[in-house]
This record gives C-alpha cells, sequence and structure tokens, in this order.
C-alpha cells in the first residue's frame, strides 16, 4: 500500500513536477500517441518560468509517495482542471484519484458546480471512472503537432 500524501505546490516542487511530467509523457502517453507528438509535448528542454508561472497561477496540488513528487494536478479559473500528470513508476497506485479527491473538495467547497478539462486519450479511462463524461473529441495544435483529445466534464453535487 503506497503511503500517499496530497498538499499545495511549493515553487521548490518544480524539479520533480517537471520530471514526472516528462516520464509521464514518455513513457506512458507514447502508447498512445507517436514520436513526433511526444517530443513536441515534452521536449529535452522544458520552459520551466512558464510552467512556474501556470502552476502559481492556479490551484496546484502535488501527490508526494515517500516524501517525493510524484504527480500534480492543478485547477483554473472556471472549473477547468488544466494538468494530470502522475510519475511513470508510480501509475495505478491511486494517486491521481488523491489529487482528484482534493481538487473536486476544495471546488465544491469554492462553489463550483462544474469541472471541465481536455484530456488525452491516455486519460480518458481514468476520467471515465471518476465520473467524467466525453463531451466533444478534438484535435489541437501544440509545437506545430496536431493531438486527438476529448473535451470531458463532470458536473458537482
Ligand atoms: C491518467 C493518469 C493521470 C492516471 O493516474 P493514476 O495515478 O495511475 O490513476 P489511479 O491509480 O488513481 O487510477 C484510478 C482508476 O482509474 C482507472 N484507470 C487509471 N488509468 C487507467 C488506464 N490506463 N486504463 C484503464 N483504466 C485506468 C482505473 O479504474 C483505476 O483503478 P484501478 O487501478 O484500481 O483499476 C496517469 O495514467 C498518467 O499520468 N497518464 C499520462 C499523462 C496524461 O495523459 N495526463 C493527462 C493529460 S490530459
Amino acid at each position: 500500500m503506497v503511503d500517499i500524501v496530497v498538499r499545495h505546490f511549493e515553487h521548490s516542487d518544480l524539479p520533480a513536477m517537471l520530471e514526472t511530467r516528462r516520464t509521464s509523457i514518455r513513457r506512458i502517453c507514447a502508447h498512445d500517441y507517436d514520436h513526433d507528438q511526444i517530443m513536441a509535448w515534452a521536449p529535452d528542454i522544458d520552459d520551466v518560468e512558464a510552467q512556474a508561472t501556470r502552476f502559481a497561477k492556479t490551484q496546484t496540488w502535488v501527490a508526494l509517495v515517500n516524501g517525493n513528487a510524484a504527480g500534480f494536478m492543478n485547477l483554473a479559473e472556471g472549473g477547468y482542471v488544466d494538468c494530470l500528470y502522475v510519475h511513470a513508476d508510480h501509475q495505478r497506485c491511486g494517486i491521481a484519484s488523491a489529487l482528484l479527491s482534493m481538487l473536486e473538495k476544495t471546488a465544491r467547497a469554492q462553489g463550483v458546480s462544474r469541472l471541465y478539462s481536455e484530456v488525452s486519450i491516455t486519460a480518458r479511462p481514468f476520467f471515465e471512472r471518476q465520473g467524467f463524461a466525453v463531451t466533444t473529441p478534438q484535435t489541437v495544435t501544440v509545437n506545430g503537432q496536431q493531438y486527438l483529445n476529448f473535451r470531458m466534464e463532470k458536473m458537482l453535487r
């Protein structure tokens, strides 16, 4: 049984979060997207400041396993679930579920009635399991590459 602690993001978490994001995309999303898509999504060099600003401007939570950041998730204005990544070495241990539970609890307390996101092929089964439904499949462009993903939503009651 994995001991998971979810807490707010701190700036010092950034290196571990970027490592989590890279392994997650390169080893897990690579099952569903091709090499060029993966390398455009998770290039060798991160725009660290852009990511730091993104997390600082949203409500961002980090999941710690044995004291190390192994996943993160954030909530932006209007109920938009912006990012969710779990380290490739810690898949299917309940980390994303723990993060979403915290996010939903917070959103409800803040009066948010609807969560929505743009979800990868890879993450779709997780979000469906958590009560989200696909509203629209869509193609988005990131760093010159096109990606199929899904707009999904969940009403909070
Ligand atoms: C999607 C993701 C965040 C799920 O994280 P996780 O911590 O492994 O998820 P959990 O352990 O909390 O999973 C809870 C349940 O969701 C479902 N689920 C999760 N991943 C699944 C998968 N790949 N296929 C089918 N069901 C899945 C299962 O029902 C699972 O319960 P179980 O393990 O007891 O069967 C993780 O796989 C990931 O980082 N993916 C790559 C990054 C990504 O695509 N992020 C989203 C960008 S939009």
